[in-house]
C-alpha cells in the first residue's frame, strides 16, 4: 500500500491513541498465566499484539478479541499446555522474547518462529540466560526458530549485556517459575512495564534493574487485570512531531502512557522549544497517564545531542526524531544507539535512506547519526522497508515538507498503529 501525504498537514482536534504495544503484550501474557478472568480494553489491534494472542491460544488459553478489547481466561501459572505446532510470532520481537521466558517454566517443549525480519534478529541474548536458569534452548545460530524446552528452573543473578526490556522481561518471567529469587541488572535503564505490572498483580519484586538490580521472588499466583491500556507514547510521538512542524496545529491526545522510562520524548521536545502541555490523569496498574496538548508555533526547534541513558529511553522514538532533526536549528546527533541496527529493520540504514529520499542529508555511524539542522525537506518517495516506525516517521515529517511525501509499503504501520491513516484524515492530513 502507498500513502501520499500532501503538503499542509496540520493536526488539529482531539483523539485517543491505540494502547501501548509494550504494555499490551505484557498484559496479555500475564493475564494468560493469572488466576481468573481478565478484561482488558484499548489493545492496539495491530499485528504484533494479535501474534501474542494467537500464540496464547495455541498454548490452550482462551483469548477472545472483540474490537479492541480482550477477554482472557487465565490458566494459572502452570496451566498452559503444549502447542501442536510452531508458535508464529509474526514480526514481533517482544512476543518471541517474552514468551520464551514463560515457556522456559513449562514442562514441555515449544518452538517460536516469526517472519523474515524477526528471523534476522538476535535471540541468543535471551537463550543464554534461560539456559543458565536450566532451560534447554535451541536456536538457528542464535536466531529464530527457537525451541524452548522448559521446567525445573533455578533463580539466577544476571546482568544483561545490553539495555533491553525484552531480555530483562524474559528473565523475570522465567523467574516466576524458578526455585529461589531471580535478580536482574542492566547497564542502562530500559522500560519497566513488566516490573510494574507484576507488582500490581501481586508479585514480590523490588529494586531497579539499572540501580543495583531488581529481584523477583516466585509467587503462588497472579491476580487478573481489568481496564484500559494507556495510549502508546511511541505512537503519540508521530503526532507530536507532525504538530510541532505545522505552525497552526493544536492537537490534544487523551490518556497517553507517560511512564518515566518511556516519556523522555516529551521532556526532550519541550527542552528544544516545543509547546506541549501535560495534564496528569489516572494510573493503570502503576502506569501513569496524561493528556497531552501540543501546539505548533512555526519556529524551528533547537535540536541537540541524544546519548547514553537518553538514547536507551528514546530507542523507539529515534526514527521520528532523526527526521525531525533535519528541520531543527542546530541539528541533532544520536550516539550509543547500536541497538537501532537490530530492530524491525537496521534503523540506522533505513532512517538514513528515508531522510535522503525526502531531500535531506545526514552522516551515519556504527551507533547513530548526525543530522545537520536548518534543512527544508522537499518531500519524495520513502520505502517503509518492512518497518512500522520508518513508515510512521516519514508520515509525521510530511507536515514539514515542501512537497508530497509518498510512503511505499505503508501497510506495515498496522504493526503498532492500526488506524493511523484514518486518524491522519480525521485530524487534518490529506492522505
Ligand atoms: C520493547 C523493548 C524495546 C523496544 C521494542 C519494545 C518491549 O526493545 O525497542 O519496540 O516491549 O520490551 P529492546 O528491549 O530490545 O530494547
Amino acid at each position: 500500500m502507498r500513502w501520499t501525504i500532501e503538503p499542509g498537514l496540520c493536526p488539529r482536534g482531539l483523539t485517543r491513541l491505540p494502547g501501548d504495544k509494550s504494555i499490551a503484550h505484557r498484559a496479555l501474557l500475564l493475564a494468560a498465566i493469572a488466576d481468573g478472568e481478565s478484561h482488558i480494553g484499548n489493545l492496539p489491534a495491530g499485528g504484533d499484539v494479535a501474534a501474542t494472542a494467537s500464540c496464547l491460544r495455541q498454548l490452550g488459553c482462551e483469548v477472545a478479541l472483540d474490537a479492541n478489547s480482550v477477554h482472557v481466561q487465565g490458566r494459572g501459572l502452570r496451566g498452559l499446555r503444549a502447542p501442536s505446532g510452531v508458535l508464529d510470532c509474526g514480526n514481533s520481537g517482544t512476543t518471541m522474547r517474552l514468551l520464551a521466558g514463560i515457556l522456559a517454566g513449562q514442562p514441555f517443549t515449544a518452538t517460536l518462529d516469526g517472519d523474515a525480519s524477526l528471523q534476522r534478529r538476535p535471540m541468543e541474548r535471551v537463550a543464554a540466560p534461560l539456559r543458565l536458569m536450566g532451560a534447554t534452548i535451541k536456536t538457528a545460530e542464535g536466531r529464530a526458530p527457537m525451541a524452548v524446552g522448559g521446567g525445573n528452573l533455578s533463580g539466577i543473578a544476571y546482568e544483561t549485556p545490553v539495555p533491553s526490556a525484552q531480555i530483562k522481561s524474559c528473565v523475570l518471567l522465567a523467574g516466576l517459575y524458578a526455585a529461589g529469587a531471580t535478580t536482574l541488572r542492566e547497564p542502562r535503564p530500559s522500560r519497566d512495564h513488566t516490573e510494574r505490572l507484576l507488582q500490581a498483580m501481586g508479585v514480590e519484586i523490588s529494586g531497579a534493574a539499572a540501580r543495583g538490580g531488581t529481584t523477583l521472588r516466585p509467587p503462588e499466583g497472579l491476580r487478573p487485570l481489568s481496564g484500559e491500556v494507556p495510549g502508546d507514547i511511541s505512537s503519540a510521538t508521530f503526532w507530536l512531531v507532525a504538530a510541532v512542524l505545522a505552525p497552526r496545529s493544536d492537537l490534544t491526545l487523551e490518556y497517553v502512557g507517560v511512564n518515566p522510562g518511556r516519556a523522555a520524548v516529551i521532556d526532550l521536545l519541550q527542552a528544544w522549544g516545543a509547546d506541549i502541555e501535560v495534564v496528569r490523569g489516572s494510573d493503570w496498574y502503576g502506569e501513569p497517564t496524561a493528556t497531552l496538548r501540543v501546539r505548533g508555533h512555526g519556529r524551528p526547534l533547537l535540536g541537540g545531542l541524544i546519548e547514553g541513558d537518553l538514547t536507551a529511553r528514546l530507542i523507539d522514538e529515534l526514527p521520528a526524531l532523526a527526521l525531525l532533526g533535519a528541520t531543527t536549528r542546530d541539528g541533532i546527533a544520536v550516539r550509543d544507539g547500536a541497538e537501532l541496527r537490530v530492530k524491525e529493520s537496521d534503523r540506522i540504514v533505513t532512517v538514513a535512506a528515508s531522510l535522503r529520499a525526502l531531500g535531506g542529508e545526514l552522516e551515519t555511524f556504527e551507533d547513530g547519526f548526525t543530522v545537520p539542522g536548518g534543512q527544508r525537506l522537499s518531500g519524495g518517495v520513502v520505502a517503509a522497508a518492512g518497518d512500522h516506525r520508518v513508515a510512521l516517521a516519514a508520515a509525521a515529517v510530511a507536515a514539514g515538507a515542501a512537497g508530497p511525501v509518498r510512503i511505499d509499503g505503508a501497510e506495515v504501520a498496522d504493526v503498532s498503529y492500526p488506524g493511523f491513516l484514518r486518524d491522519l484524515v480525521a485530524l487534518g492530513g490529506a492522505a
